[in-house]
C-alpha cells in the first residue's frame, strides 16, 4: 500500500476543502487498486470534509492533536474531539509546528497521549534543518520522540521524513538519499516496538506531479506527505495516478 497525505495547512476554507475532497474521491473511484489518501484540512473544515468523504476509502487526518482527550488547553483540539469529528489520523511534529515552539519532548507527550487515549494513527514528522547533514538529525529526533514510548502491538505508526529545507522550497531531496534515511528511520521505529507490517515511512518536501513517481517507485518509501501540490486537484490526481501505477506494477493489492 502507498499512502498519500494531503496537508492543506492553513490554506483553505470549508467550500474549497469540500471541492478538493470530492476531487480526491473521484481520483480513486472505481479503481480496485488505489493508494490510501488521507486528507488533512484545517480544523474548521474537518466536519464538512468528513461528511463529504463518508462511505469512501479516503480518510481524514488532523494537522495536529492535543495532548489529551479533553481539558484546560486553550486553543488545542483534543483527541476525543478529533475522533468525534471523524479523524482516523493526526500529524504530529510538523516542522511548521516545531517552528512555533514544539519540541521532540512535547511531541513525545502528544504521541504518548494519542496512543494511550485514542484510536488515532499518528503521522510523526521529522527532518533535519540543514541540507547536507545526511538526515542524522531526523533519525535522532525520532529516537528522542520514541525514547519513552513503546509503540503498542496493535497500533500503526506512520513516520514522515520531511527535511525542513525541502518543505515548500521547490528543492526536493534526492530519492536515493531519502531511501537511505527512510531505512534508518524504519530501523529506529522497529527498535521501539513498531511492527514491520504496521510501520509506514513516507517522504515529504516539494513533492509534485513531476517528481512523485521517483519516490513512489522505491519499495522502501511507503508514500508521500504533500503540501502545495495537494492544493491543486489536477496535480494531486496525477500523483494519485502515479501511486496507482506503482502499486499495479508491484502487483500489490
Ligand atoms: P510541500 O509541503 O509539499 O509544500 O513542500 C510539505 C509539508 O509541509 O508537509
Amino acid at each position: 500500500m502507498k499512502y498519500l497525505i494531503a496537508n492543506w495547512k492553513m490554506n483553505l476554507g470549508i467550500r474549497e476543502s469540500i471541492a478538493l475532497s470530492r476531487a480526491a474521491m473521484l481520483s480513486i473511484q472505481g479503481s480496485e487498486v488505489a493508494p490510501q489518501i488521507i486528507l488533512c484540512p484545517a480544523m474548521t473544515a474537518l466536519h464538512e470534509v468528513h461528511k463529504t468523504i463518508a462511505r469512501s476509502r479516503v480518510a481524514l487526518g488532523a494537522q495536529n492533536a492535543g495532548p489529551g482527550r479533553f481539558g484546560a488547553y486553550t486553543g488545542e483540539v483534543g483527541l476525543s474531539q478529533l475522533e468525534d469529528v471523524g479523524c482516523a489520523y493526526a500529524l504530529l511534529g510538523h516542522s511548521e509546528r516545531r517552528a512555533m515552539g514544539e519540541t521532540d519532548e512535547s511531541i513525545a507527550l502528544r504521541l504518548k497521549a494519542l496512543y494511550e487515549q485514542s484510536n488515532l494513527t499518528p503521522i510523526v514528522c521529522v527532518g533535519e534543518k540543514e541540507k547536507g547533514s545526511g538526515g542524522a538529525d531526523a533519525v535522532a529526533s525520532l529516537m528522542r520522540i520514541l525514547r519513552d514510548i513503546d509503540v503498542p502491538r496493535n497500533r500503526r505508526l506512520i513516520v514522515a521524513y520531511e527535511p525542513v529545507w525541502a518543505i515548500g522550497s521547490g528543492t526536493p531531496a534526492v530519492p536515493a538519499e531519502v531511501v537511505a534515511i527512510v531505512e534508518r528511520l524504519r530501523d529506529a521505529a522497529l527498535d521501539r516496538g513498531a511492527r514491520e507490517e504496521a510501520l509506514h515511512v513516507l517522504y515529504g518536501g516539494s513533492v509534485n506531479a513531476g517528481n512523485a513517481y521517483m519516490y513512489l517507485r522505491e519499495p522502501s518509501i511507503d508514500g508521500l506527505l504533500i503540501g502545495g501540490a495537494s492544493l491543486k486537484a489536477a496535480e494531486f490526481r496525477e500523483i494519485v495516478d502515479s501511486a496507482r501505477d506503482v502499486m499495479l506494477s508491484q502487483t500489490e493489492v
